[in-house]
């Protein structure tokens, strides 16, 4: 005996009610709330039993598919693992759909079997795009279609090992009554297609839309159902875009892929650091450099700042590609502990190259940056801040030193400035450290105090 009852699922975020309601409470969109019918089971014993496996019974890890595509394989932990799902998201025209064509491409090469399924572009606008970026291959399947069904009975007739699906936002399914796209469409045409590349041994990427603010809850709600979510992010009008995991069950997910967009599709960065560095030949006020870890690469990138005599009563503090919190503390302590003045001036902070860092590795080279741009006078050219900054004006040592100055050394960086209590054995040669205790010792160093 099943029993029958009725839940409202929000559309956008998956937020479940027991009552209609006109304004969904969790993300506050009007009109979304849908019926939803849950079969809940009555009484208890069934006569359904498994059999569990002991562990010692699991057979071997299967091998995993390297997709020859260095920056993506090092994002999904060595490669794709058979049987799982991968979720690509990002915002219309980043390019998802030109990265899985490359990837596609670049399997079916090297002679995997590989079905690609789309259900926004046609067949033609594929072959063009293909011949754009050079990774025209005859032997990839095409299929350009919305309906699950057919879509799935495709795949388990043709058994590929890889199967694209762009976009899961597009694909409807017969049995689900409501629009492709809403949460109920997608969570079961997820599932579907979960089962289904269980069955066959697939690879299955999937790719979800996201808008501006991150909003459409659809690539939200299948991040929960899916093996790995990658997001392919970058500024629209800026080529750099950066490949990132934020959920890997084979791999880590501080790796990081770094990618172009040229004319000819996406080429991968292998050496990222001087997309960073601004290039010139006199170094400016306001600039320093820092070596930041994203994942296990070092990367040397540009601190800028910009101090400004401000009318507001509450001057700003502006910062892009990293915390503005972090910002709000490091000038704070620049005021208090080093004595730069700041109170009445807009401080802006930007990283060079369009990154986002979270590390507090950062902190020094902020508060150099901020100091040399208030007191209009130049940092010497050459040299990488390395230090957290503590709320008592303190630097303290970095984590993984030796990698950072490895590759600030490999740019051409000869001079390095650290806390004075990091371990001297960490220092690779050709490299001159200036220790410094905290802030104001290393602003009176450089003349910006
Ligand atoms: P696309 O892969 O269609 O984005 P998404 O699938 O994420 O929506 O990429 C579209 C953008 O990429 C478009 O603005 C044009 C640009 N692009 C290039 O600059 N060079 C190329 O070779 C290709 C194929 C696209
Ligand atoms: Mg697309």
């Amino acid at each position: 005996m099943k029993a029958e009852r009725s839940i409202y699922v929000c559309e956008e975020c998956g937020e479940a009610s027991i009552q209609w309601l006109g304004r969904c409470p969790a993300c506050g969109s009007f009109g979304t709330m849908r019926e939803e019918k849950k079969e809940t089971p009555k009484g208890g014993a069934s006569g359904t039993r498994a059999e569990p496996l002991q562990m010692r019974r699991i057979g071997e890890e299967p091998t995993r598919l390297t997709v020859g595509i260095g920056e993506l394989d090092r994002v999904l932990g060595g490669g794709a693992v058979p049987g799982s799902l991968v979720l690509l998201g990002g915002e219309p025209g980043i390019g998802k759909s030109t990265l899985l064509l490359q990837a596609a491409c670049s399997l079916t090469r090297q002679g995997a079997k590989v079905l690609l399924v789309s259900g926004e572009e046609s067949a033609a606008q594929i072959g063009s795009r293909a011949r754009r970026t050079g990774t025209l291959s005859p032997e990839l399947f095409l299929l350009c279609e919305t309906d699950l069904e057919v879509v799935t009975d495709t795949a388990r007739g043709l058994a590929p090992q890889v199967l694209v699906v762009d976009s899961i936002q597009a694909m409807r399914s017969p049995d689900v009554d409501s629009s492709p796209g809403g949460v109920n469409q997608m969570r079961e045409c997820v599932f579907r297609l979960q089962t289904l590349a269980k069955e066959i041994g697939a690879v299955a990427f999937l790719v979800g839309h996201v808008t501006k603010e991150g909003a459409l809850a659809g690539p939200r709600l299948v991040e929960h159902m899916v093996d790995c979510v990658l997001y392919f992010e970058g500024e629209r009008f800026d080529s750099l875009r950066i490949l990132r995991a934020v959920k890997n069950r084979f791999g880590s997910v501080s790796e990081l892929g770094i990618f172009e967009m040229t004319d000819g599709g996406l080429r991968e960065v292998e050496d990222p650091s001087h997309l960073f560095l601004d290039a010139r030949e006199e170094p400016v006020p306001g600039t320093a450099a820092v070596v930041i870890m994203e994942g296990r690469r070092p990367l040397v990138v540009e601190v800028q700042s910009l101090v400004v005599p401000s009318r507001l009563p509450a001057p700003k503090r502006v910062s892009s590609g990293m915390d503005h919190r972090r910002l709000a503390i490091n000038v704070a302590v620049l005021e208090r502990k080093a004595r730069v003045k700041l109170a009445d001036r807009d401080v802006y902070v930007g990283i060079c190259g369009g990154l986002k860092v979270t590390e507090p590795a950062l902190d020094l080279g902020v508060c150099m940056a901020i100091a040399s741009s208030r007191l209009d006078k130049t940092l010497p050219p050459e040299t990488i801040f390395l230090g957290e900054v503590s709320l008592t004006g303190e630097v303290r040592p970095v984590s993984r030193v030796e990698e950072r100055v490895k590759e600030a050394a490999r740019l051409g960086f000869r001079s390095l400035v650290i806390s004075d209590k990091t371990r001297a054995r960490v220092l690779p040669p050709g490299i001159d450290p200036v220790r410094v205790r905290d802030v104001r010792q290393a602003l009176a160093c450089f003349g910006v105090a």
